[in-house]
């Protein structure tokens, strides 16, 4: 089963490389879907007005999107570091060679990002409603632009090194490949369900934090606002399920028979499994929502399993998909050479600085927060 029929040292990297590009993943799920959603709100607001029941998610995520952006970029780096040990010549060394248009990815980043704190700035509300809807699609096209690239970017990597040669010795800026549509559609549609289970989990935790105060939501209106923001995220979630379901599907059809073959082989049975059951688990979580029943936190939890069954799953087929083409044997003696070199005492040290250094930061936010919270 894979990983296992590799050596330790492989199995090692693959799973650090697993594991963190996960903790990538779903941040990247929130920007993405996020962005999609005010920029969907933005431009609804211009052309008919303010959507009443939906003001509240949207400015949750105003408030909140810088701050996933930054946990986005800074949970990528650790996959960045594990991949080029794992795959370092077509990873690695085409990247190099293809410096002009992966680096363009950080631009487009930097001007994303004053436009979130833009968008959550005291000016904001004095924009008309046809500038908030242009920046806010701007934001979306940045998201999309770099989404875009890594997929881009993967799918070469995925091809031999003529074709990558090629690329970079032509003056193209785009490299397109049949799979990149219908790839990038999957990552794009399984964004929606991580995007609403963890605005559930925020609306949990400050109706938790609220418990002893006034409750915004005790007059008529108030409850109905609730309601309709509850039903809005389990239609977000079971659309994104299910339209996840038909272009991962459509994406299977579109690869070569060999890989399809590989992907429903034994060796991927598990992880297959664990996406479909991840799925189900989902729909069944968010199904009493569609009423507008708010989440309980039983819900939320197993809900979240089956999260993290369907995203854990999908990562692992994604990698199954990747040594298809390209032979993780070859690189096993740099996995080896790469385990042998030292430095853990060097990394558990600054692990303990920065570990302190965090708990010490919560803890003063916490004890800030308390202090200033309404008696
Ligand atoms: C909002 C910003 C970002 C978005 C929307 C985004 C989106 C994505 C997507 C869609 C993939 C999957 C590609 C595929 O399998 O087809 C991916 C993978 C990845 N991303 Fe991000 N990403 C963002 C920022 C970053 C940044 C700043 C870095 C680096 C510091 C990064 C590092 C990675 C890595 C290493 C992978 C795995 C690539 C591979 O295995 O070939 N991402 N990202």
């Amino acid at each position: 089963m894979f990983p296992f029929d590799h050596s330790a040292a492989t199995i090692f990297y693959l799973l650090l490389y697993g594991i963190t590009l996960v903790l990538h993943v779903l941040p990247m799920n929130y920007v993405l879907a996020g962005s999609t959603y005010l920029a969907a709100y933005g431009v609804w607001e211009a052309i008919r007005g303010p959507v009443e029941s939906q003001r509240s998610l949207a400015a949750v995520l105003r408030d909140v999107m810088p701050i996933a952006l930054a946990v986005t970029i800074t949970a990528a780096v650790a996959p960045l570091l594990f991949l080029q040990i794992l795959y370092q010549k077509p990873f690695y060394t085409a990247n190099l060679l293809l410096f002009n248009r992966w680096m363009a990815i950080l631009p487009v980043l930097i001007i994303a990002f004053y436009l979130l704190y833009l968008q959550k700035s005291k000016l904001w509300p004095k924009f008309s409603s046809q500038t908030r809807a242009a920046v806010s699609s701007g934001i979306l096209a940045s998201f999309g632009f770099v989404a875009w690239s890594w997929t881009e970017n993967h799918l070469l990597s995925l091809r031999d090194q003529a074709t990558w040669s090629a690329v970079f010795a032509s003056p193209k800026w785009f490299y397109h490949d049949r799979e990149l549509m219908p790839r990038l559609l999957v990552w794009y549609a399984g964004a929606f369900p991580i995007l609403a289970l963890a605005l559930a989990w925020q609306r949990h935790f400050s109706d938790v934090s609220n418990a002893s105060g006034p409750t915004p939501a005790d007059d008529s209106e108030g409850v109905e606002v609730e309601r309709s923001t509850t039903r809005t995220l389990a239609i977000m979630a079971i659309t994104g399920l299910g339209a996840a379901v038909v272009a991962g599907g459509g994406y299977y059809w579109y690869l070569e028979s060999e890989i399809r073959i590989q992907l429903v082989s034994w060796e991927s049975a598990p992880y297959l499994a664990a996406a479909i059951v991840g799925i189900g688990v989902q729909i069944a979580g968010w199904r009493r929502s569609l009423g507008g029943e708010k989440m309980s936190r039983l819900r939320l939890l197993t809900t979240s399993v089956g999260a993290l069954m369907a995203v854990g799953g999908a990562t692992t087929l994604r990698e199954v998909r990747r040594v298809a083409s390209i032979n993780l044997l070859d690189h096993a003696g740099l996995h080896e050479a790469a385990a042998k070199i030292g430095g853990l005492g060097v990394f558990l040290v600054f692990f303990a600085v920065n570990f302190s250094a965090i708990a010490l930061v919560v803890r003063a936010v916490r004890r800030g927060l308390h202090e200033n919270s309404p008696r």
